[in-house]
Order: structure tokens, then C-alpha cells, then sequence
């Protein structure tokens, strides 16, 4: 076996190597053209990229898309479904009331949009009327998400609401089966925890409903994250 090959079973970032004669320009035109690992050098040009992008169908009808916000070398990357019209128009994600509410949330765990966390979505364009992304909108936009998760590279992962989690991990199980329980995907840990919009029209506050059930799960987030970082120090 050469030494390529055995590279190749250890680490996946030999498996896909940037062609030399790479023209990055001509990417996003169309989702049969790869997007290799290692693609982009920061989120600026990759958000270039998705502005000009034509992989899938919801460039016809976006004002522009909404590629992340938060810190770039966040310790938490929390990717939710797609874009609705607030974020649309300003470009940024999470900023309608389910936003609103995600940093409530956040927040009643000390935990800071602009330094603890890193937020984007599996898709970067609004799907016309709020429906869900289809399977070939979310494979097409898919290698841009495994990009911004090598930039950022977060030790946590979120995923908010069954859309997004199952959308990206492929998983079968529902949102209500693996919420609050910690996996690995993509070799990171993560984690699926309720859609904050889903919060929205749940409002009890009993054991058992959806925000005692979130409560839960982000207190967990809080306490791996300090577990992680104490490690670290
Ligand atoms: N806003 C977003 O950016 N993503 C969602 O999943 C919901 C609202």
C-alpha cells in the first residue's frame, strides 16, 4: 500500500485533494461542480461565492444570502434550517423572533453571540413562503457548511430544530428522539436541541414542554463547554 493510500483511511483531507488548475470563480454555478475541502481561504470569500451562487434554485429568488454571523473562531457553531424574510433582507441569520428568542437563550447561560458563538444555517437562501429546503437544496449547499465548520472549526456543534439535523446528518431519527443527547458527527460533538420557533408557539413553561426541555439541553451545552475549556487552559 502506498503511503497516499494509507493517508487516504486516517484522514479524509487527503481524500479529496484541490486540483492545481483549480479556478475557483467558476464554482457555484452549478451543484455537479465540487466545492473540494480547503476550497477557501476565510469566510469572506466563501460568502462571495454564495452570493453569486446558482447550485440550486433558491438563487433565483433571494436578495441576498445569509451566510452566518458570531464569531469566526467560536467555541459553538449552531446551524438552523434556512433564511426567513427578516434575515433575507438584512443578510444576517437568526435576526426574526426565533433569532430574538435563540439569544435569550443563549443568554441565560452566559453565552455571547458575538464571542462564544458562531450562527449559520444549512441553507443560505430564503426558501420562497418559509417552506423547508428539499434534499437537492441542502446537498447543493452543503459544501459551503463543511467549509464554514473547517474555518471556524467549533469544539460543539447545534443543530436547531429535525430540518437542520436530519437535512445534514442524514439521521432518521426525529428531533423529539435525539434532542439534548450529545453525538458525533463530522468527527465533532453535537448536539440537536428544539427550534427556537417551535418555542415560539409552545410557550408553557411545565416540565416536560418545549422550553423546560431546551432549558435542559442548553444547560448541558454551558457545562460541556466549560468542561472543554478548563481542559484546554
Ligand atoms: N432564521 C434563520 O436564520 N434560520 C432558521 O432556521 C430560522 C430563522
Amino acid at each position: 500500500m502506498s503511503h497516499g493510500e494509507q493517508f487516504s483511511l486516517f484522514d479524509d483531507s487527503h481524500s479529496q485533494p484541490t486540483p492545481t488548475d483549480f479556478q475557483p470563480d467558476l464554482i457555484p454555478t452549478d451543484a455537479q461542480v465540487p466545492i473540494p475541502r480547503g476550497t477557501y481561504s476565510g469566510m469572506e470569500p466563501l460568502a462571495q461565492h454564495c452570493n453569486q451562487c446558482q447550485r440550486c434554485e433558491l438563487s433565483n429568488s433571494r436578495t441576498q444570502a445569509v451566510v452566518g454571523r458570531g464569531n469566526l473562531e467560536a467555541d459553538i457553531m449552531i446551524i438552523g434550517e434556512a433564511p426567513g424574510q427578516n434575515e433575507d433582507e438584512t443578510g444576517l441569520p437568526f435576526v426574526g423572533k426565533a433569532g430574538q428568542l435563540l439569544d435569550k437563550i443563549l443568554a441565560s447561560v452566559q453565552l455571547d453571540v458575538e464571542q462564544d458563538i458562531y450562527i449559520c444555517n444549512i441553507t443560505k437562501c430564503r426558501p420562497p413562503g418559509n417552506r423547508k429546503p428539499t434534499t437537492k437544496e441542502i446537498e447543493a449547499c452543503k459544501p459551503y457548511l463543511l467549509e464554514q465548520i473547517r474555518l471556524v472549526n467549533p469544539q460543539i456543534i447545534l443543530f436547531t430544530g429535525g430540518t437542520a439535523f436530519q437535512g445534514v446528518t442524514g439521521e432518521k431519527r426525529g428531533i423529539t428522539k435525539v434532542r439534548g443527547e450529545w453525538i458525533e458527527w463530522q468527527g465533532r460533538l453535537s448536539m440537536a436541541i428544539l427550534h427556537p420557533a417551535y418555542l415560539l408557539r409552545n410557550p408553557s413553561r411545565e416540565k416536560g414542554s418545549p422550553k423546560w426541555l431546551m432549558w435542559q439541553d442548553i444547560q448541558k451545552v454551558r457545562n460541556k463547554l466549560d468542561e472543554i475549556r478548563s481542559e484546554r487552559a
